[in-house]
Parts: structure tokens; C-alpha cells; sequence
């Protein structure tokens, strides 16, 4: 994987941007729940430190400085950055699914090189307070994604693949992919983020083993089911969406 391009007039991204090594990490244990089960169990479930609210501990321009960080990668207005690694849009995104991937990231739960460096010096509160900021922004979707791939993908998105058992993905992404508490938004998502994220799960995500089970266990048989063109259809479809 070649080395991570953020905006080029802005020196951000000084973190030394080397390629992420994927750690062959142990598979999480097998007795993910089935989908059904796991998604009557995440109205139950509770997201930890994140979730805390309280007095603010740092200043107005305290978050705004580490907006601008963010945005050096995510970009301005968080619509995310089409390099030759994908930096995901991040702008209207659910604030509870939004909290619990830093959560993640600093957890050890979802790898990657680069969203460890930046999550785990994060407080629970100044992590709720990026997870408002970018859930109030709305730019267009970046879009260029093949375009002749978007109504296979529609189709997937609004009634599954009955065959291999995949369940629409609009029952719990929502029927405009907007999302909902864990569920992610995905309207608008980047199209070579989706691919690739739909394509590694296994290796990014529930990487905390037995002892710290998560939500991405939801996902991870929809991951497995979907073939390598469907998931680029639907990746087309959702990065259409506005
Ligand atoms: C050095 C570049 C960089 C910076 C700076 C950065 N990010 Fe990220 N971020 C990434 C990359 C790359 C990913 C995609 C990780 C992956 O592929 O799993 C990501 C993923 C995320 C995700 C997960 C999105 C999703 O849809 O699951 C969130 C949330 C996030 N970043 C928030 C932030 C916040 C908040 C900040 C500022 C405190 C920040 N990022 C700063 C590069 C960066
Ligand atoms: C049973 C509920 C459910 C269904 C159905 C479902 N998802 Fe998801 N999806 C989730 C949950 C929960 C997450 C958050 C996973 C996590 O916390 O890591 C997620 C995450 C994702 C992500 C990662 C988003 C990001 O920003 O990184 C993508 C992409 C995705 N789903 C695509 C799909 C597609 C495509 C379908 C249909 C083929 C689908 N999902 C169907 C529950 C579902």
C-alpha cells in the first residue's frame, strides 16, 4: 500500500504517514451472535466512557484546533479524501457510532495505523464533542464512482441478496442510509472506503478477541456473504447518495 496523501497544502499530516502493518490478529471468537440477536442486543448495549457527558474540560479553542487537525485528513467540511488510502467522509454521521469507533480505534478493537495515533490521546469528552461537530455537517458527496454499477446496488441496498441470506442493508442502515445510533450513515460514504472496508473487515474490525466483543460482529457475515461485485455495486450505490 503506498503511503497516505493528505491535502498537500497543508502540513498536517506530519505524523510520519507509513504504511499500516495489518497484524494477523486472532479471528474474533466464533460465537458472534447471529444478526437477528445482535441487533435486538445493541438496543441493550452501552457504549462506555464515550457515552459520558459532563463539563467540558477544554476550551472553544481547544476543540477547534483539533477540528482543524482532523480536518487535514478528513478535509473541511469532513467529506473525506480520495488518496491512495481512502479517508473516510465523516460529516453526518451518527454521533453514537461516530464515538464508538474512536472508542475502537484507541481500544485496540478496530486497527489502523493511522486513527490509533490520533484517537487514543482523545478525552471522552472532547471525543463527544468532535462526534457533534461533524454530525452537523452536510457537503455534497464526492461522488465518481462507476456509475453503471449504482442500480445493481440499489437493488442490494433495498432488498438483499435472498439467495446467500444477506438482509437489505436498508433495515438497519436505514432506507436513505442516513443511519441511526450504531448503525452508520453510509449515504455518501467513498466509494473506495466501502470497498475496502467491506473487503478487510476481518482483519480491521473486532480485533479485541473474546474478552471485548463489539458491534462489528453485526456486519462481519454480511462482509463475508457479499461477493466481490456485489460489494462494488452497493459501494457505487451509497456513494451516490446524498
Ligand atoms: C493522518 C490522517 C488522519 C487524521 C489527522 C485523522 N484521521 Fe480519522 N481516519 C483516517 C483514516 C485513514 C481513516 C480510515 C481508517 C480505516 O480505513 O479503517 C479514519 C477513520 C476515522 C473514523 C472512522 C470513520 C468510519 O466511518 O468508521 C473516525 C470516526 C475518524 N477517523 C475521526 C477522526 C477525528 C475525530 C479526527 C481528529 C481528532 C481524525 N479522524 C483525524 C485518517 C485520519
Ligand atoms: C443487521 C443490521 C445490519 C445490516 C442488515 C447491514 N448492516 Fe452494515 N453495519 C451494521 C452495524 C451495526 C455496523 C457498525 C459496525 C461496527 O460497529 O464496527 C455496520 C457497518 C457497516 C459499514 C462500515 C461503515 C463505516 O463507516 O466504516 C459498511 C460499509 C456497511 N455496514 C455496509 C452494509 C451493507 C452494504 C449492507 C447490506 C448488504 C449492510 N451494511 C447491512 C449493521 C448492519
Amino acid at each position: 500500500m503506498a503511503a497516505l496523501r493528505p491535502r498537500p497544502n497543508r502540513n498536517a499530516c506530519s505524523l510520519r504517514l507509513r504504511c499500516e502493518r495489518r497484524r494477523a490478529t486472532a479471528k474474533v471468537a466464533s460465537s458472534a451472535p447471529g444478526w437477528q440477536m445482535a441487533v435486538l442486543a445493541l438496543g441493550l448495549a452501552t457504549i462506555g466512557p464515550a457515552g459520558a457527558t459532563g463539563a467540558a474540560t477544554f476550551s472553544d479553542q481547544e476543540l477547534q484546533a483539533k477540528i482543524q487537525y482532523c480536518t487535514y485528513c478528513h478535509q473541511p467540511s469532513g467529506q473525506g479524501y480520495v488518496g491512495s488510502t481512502p479517508i473516510p467522509r465523516l460529516a453526518g454521521q451518527q454521533t453514537d457510532y461516530f464515538k464508538n469507533q474512536l472508542q475502537a480505534f484507541i481500544d485496540r478493537r478496530r486497527v489502523n495505523f493511522f486513527m490509533f495515533g490520533v484517537a487514543h490521546s482523545l478525552s471522552p469528552e472532547m471525543l463527544a464533542a468532535l462526534a457533534d461537530h461533524f454530525n452537523t455537517l452536510n457537503p455534497p458527496s464526492l461522488g465518481g464512482a462507476p456509475t453503471e454499477l449504482v442500480e445493481a446496488g440499489k437493488k442490494i441496498f433495498t432488498e438483499g441478496v435472498p439467495d446467500a441470506k444477506i438482509p437489505p442493508c436498508a433495515t438497519c442502515h436505514g432506507p436513505e442510509a442516513k443511519g441511526n445510533g450504531q448503525f452508520p450513515r453510509l449515504a455518501g460514504q467513498l466509494y473506495p472506503y466501502i470497498v475496502k472496508t467491506l473487503t478487510n473487515w476481518d482483519q480491521e474490525r473486532g480485533q479485541g478477541g473474546a474478552e471485548k466483543p463489539d458491534t462489528s460482529a453485526i456486519m462481519r457475515p454480511i462482509a463475508h456473504s457479499l461477493t466481490e461485485s456485489q460489494v462494488k455495486e452497493v459501494a457505487a450505490y451509497l456513494s451516490t447518495l446524498e
